[in-house]
C-alpha cells in the first residue's frame, strides 16, 4: 500500500480528530497525581472520549496481527515501561514518570498524541529524560517539509538522544495515521540523513520518539502488550500527530494546553 496524500478536506477532519487527542491529555493531566491508579485516569479518558467528545478510543480492542486485543482506552506507562502500558491497579507515587497516550477517531479519522507526566517531584535524571526526549520529538519534526527524507528525522532524533547519553528504542516507531491508525510511512526515531522516502504535501504521520536513559534493548511483559526496558533504566515518550505542508509541517495534535516548542526550534 502506498503512502496516502490527505486532501483539504480529510486535513480538516484530521486537524479535529488531533486536537480532541490533545485535549483528552489536557483533561486527564489535571488527574495526575500520588494515589491514583492507572486504571482511574483510563476510566476517566474514556468517559470523556465517548461522553463529552463523542470520540472512539481507537486503542480499544485493537488488534493487530499477533497480538491480543488491547483491553483498555489508553495506554499508561510508568519509569522504566517503555510503551503501551495497559492501565490497571497500579498506583502511582510521587516521583513516578508517566506517559499517557491517546487516540482517538472521530468522523472514521485518527488523532494520536502522547504526552509525559510528573507525580510530584521528578529527579533530576528524571527531569532531565523527559526534557531531552521532547527535544528529541521536536529536533524530528523540525526536519519534516516537502524533499526531506525520512532519514531526516530519524538522524536528527537519534543524534540528539545519543548526544546526551541516552539510547532510542528500535523495535517501535511513528506510523501513517488516517482513517488507519497505523499506515505506512515509518517513521524511524533513527537512521541516516538523506535516507529513506521522500515526504510530500499532504502525508501525515506520528513522531514519537521511545527515549531510554540506559541500553537500547527491550522486552515485553507477559500481558502481551506492555514494554520496559531489559536494564530497568528510565524510558520517556512524547508523540505528535503531524502534516507535511507545502513549506513544512503542521502539528495537528494541538491544544490549549500543548507546551510550546524548545528554544531550539526555530
Ligand atoms: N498509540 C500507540 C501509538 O502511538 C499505539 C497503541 S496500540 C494499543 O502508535 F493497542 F496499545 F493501544
Ligand atoms: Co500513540
Ligand atoms: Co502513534
Amino acid at each position: 500500500m502506498p503512502v496516502s496524500l490527505k486532501s483539504d478536506e480529510e486535513i480538516a477532519s484530521m486537524r479535529v480528530a488531533g486536537r480532541l487527542a490533545a485535549e483528552v491529555l489536557d483533561y486527564v493531566g489535571g488527574h495526575v497525581r500520588a494515589g491514583v491508579t492507572t486504571g482511574r485516569l483510563n476510566d476517566l479518558c474514556h468517559d470523556y472520549m465517548v461522553n463529552v467528545q463523542g470520540t472512539v478510543p481507537a486503542p480499544l480492542n485493537y488488534a493487530p496481527p499477533g497480538y491480543k486485543p488491547f483491553p483498555k482506552s489508553v495506554c499508561t506507562s510508568v519509569n522504566h515501561q517503555v510503551c503501551h502500558g495497559i492501565p490497571g491497579e497500579r498506583t502511582l507515587k510521587p516521583g513516578d514518570i508517566l506517559n499517557i497516550d491517546v487516540t482517538v477517531i472521530k468522523d472514521g479519522y485518527h488523532g494520536d498524541s502522547s504526552r509525559m507526566y510528573f507525580v510530584g517531584e521528578p529527579s533530576i535524571q528524571a527531569r532531565r529524560l523527559v526534557e531531552v526526549t521532547y527535544e528529541c520529538m521536536w529536533r524530528g519534526i523540525a526536519q519534516v517539509r516537502p524533499g526531506a527524507h525520512l532519514g531526516d528525522l530519524g538522524a536528527a532524533i537519534q543524534q540528539c538522544a545519543e548526544h546526551n547519553g541516552y539510547s532510542v528504542v528500535r523495535e517501535f516507531c511513528g506510523h501513517g495515521i488516517g482513517r488507519k491508525f497505523h499506515e505506512e510511512p515509518q517513521v524511524l526515531h533513527y537512521g541516516r540523513q538523506g535516507t529513506g522516502m521522500a515526504l510530500e504535501p499532504g502525508m501525515t504521520f506520528t513522531i514519537e520518539p521511545m527515549i531510554n536513559a540506559g541500553k537500547a534493548a527491550i522486552r515485553e511483559l507477559a500481558d502481551g502488550w506492555t514494554i520496559v526496558t531489559k536494564d530497568h533504566s528510565l524510558s520517556a515518550q512524547w508523540e505528535h500527530t503531524v502534516l507535511v505542508t507545502a513549506t513544512g509541517f503542521e502539528v495537528m495534535t494541538q491544544s490549549a494546553g500543548t507546551q510550546p516548542p524548545p528554544a531550539i526550534v526555530p
